[in-house]
C-alpha cells in the first residue's frame, strides 16, 4: 500500500486512497458494496440540502456501462473498461424554485468524495474522469436539460500493471504528491 508522505499523521483512508488505473477485470462489485458506495454518496451534506446530485450507475457489460465508456475520451476508456463499475454524476443546475443553481457542481463533488471514500475503504478503488464528452452522455441518456453531466467515475478492485501499457504503467508507480501546506494555506499556518 502505497501512503501519502504526510506532514502528520492523518486517517488511512486519506493518506492510502489514490487512483489507480490498472483494474481486474475478472472481479465484479457485489450488490450490498456497490449501495453502500451509492449510499455513503447520498448522506454528503449540501447547500440547502438540495442534493443536486444523479447518478447513472453502470456495471460491466451492462446498457449504462456500455453508453458511459462510449463517452470517455479514448485515454480513459483504454483502462476504464476494466472497472467492474462505470458511474456517470450528473447535477440538477437548478434549484427547486427555478433560480440557476450556482453551486450545484460543489455539492456534486462532495458527493462523489464520500463515494470515493466509502469505496476506498471496502477495497475498491474509485477513480473520477473528467475526461469525457458531456454532449454524447446528454445524447446517449436523454438527460433533460435541468441536468448537467459532472464527472464519470471507474470503480473496481486493482489489478496487475502487467496489462497496461508503458506510459499507464509507469504512472501507476509515481508517487502521489502535493503541493506544500505553505502553498495552499496562504494564512494561519500554524509553526
Ligand atoms: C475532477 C477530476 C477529473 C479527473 N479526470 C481524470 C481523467 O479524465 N483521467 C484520468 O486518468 N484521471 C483523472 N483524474 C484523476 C486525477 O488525475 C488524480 O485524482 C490526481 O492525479 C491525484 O491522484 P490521486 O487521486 O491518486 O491522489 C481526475 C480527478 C478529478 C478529481
Amino acid at each position: 500500500m502505497m501512503r501519502a508522505i504526510t506532514s502528520v499523521d492523518i486517517h488511512p483512508l486519506f493518506a492510502e486512497r489514490r487512483s489507480p488505473r490498472a483494474f481486474n477485470a475478472a472481479t465484479s462489485i457485489p450488490t450490498t458494496d456497490l449501495i453502500a458506495i451509492l449510499e455513503a454518496a447520498r448522506w454528503a451534506p449540501s447547500s440547502s440540502n438540495t442534493q443536486p446530485w444523479r447518478f447513472l450507475v453502470g456495471l460491466r457489460g451492462d446498457e449504462v456501462f456500455n453508453g458511459i465508456l462510449q463517452t470517455l475520451v479514448s485515454f480513459n476508456q483504454g483502462w476504464a473498461f476494466r472497472a467492474s463499475a462505470l458511474i456517470l454524476v450528473t447535477g440538477v443546475n437548478r434549484r427547486p424554485d427555478g433560480a440557476v443553481n450556482a453551486g450545484y457542481q460543489y455539492d456534486c463533488g462532495l458527493s462523489v468524495a464520500q463515494l470515493t471514500l466509502e469505496a476506498h475503504s471496502r477495497g475498491y478503488a474509485a477513480h473520477q474522469m473528467g475526461g469525457f464528452d458531456k454532449a454524447k452522455a446528454v445524447e446517449i441518456f436523454e438527460l433533460s436539460e435541468e441536468l448537467t453531466p459532472v464527472i464519470t467515475i471507474a470503480i473496481g478492485k486493482e489489478g496487475s500493471i502487467d496489462q497496461l501499457d508503458e506510459d499507464m504503467a509507469a504512472r501507476e508507480k509515481t508517487p502521489r504528491i502535493r503541493k506544500e501546506l505553505s502553498e495552499i494555506v496562504l494564512r494561519g499556518l500554524p509553526n
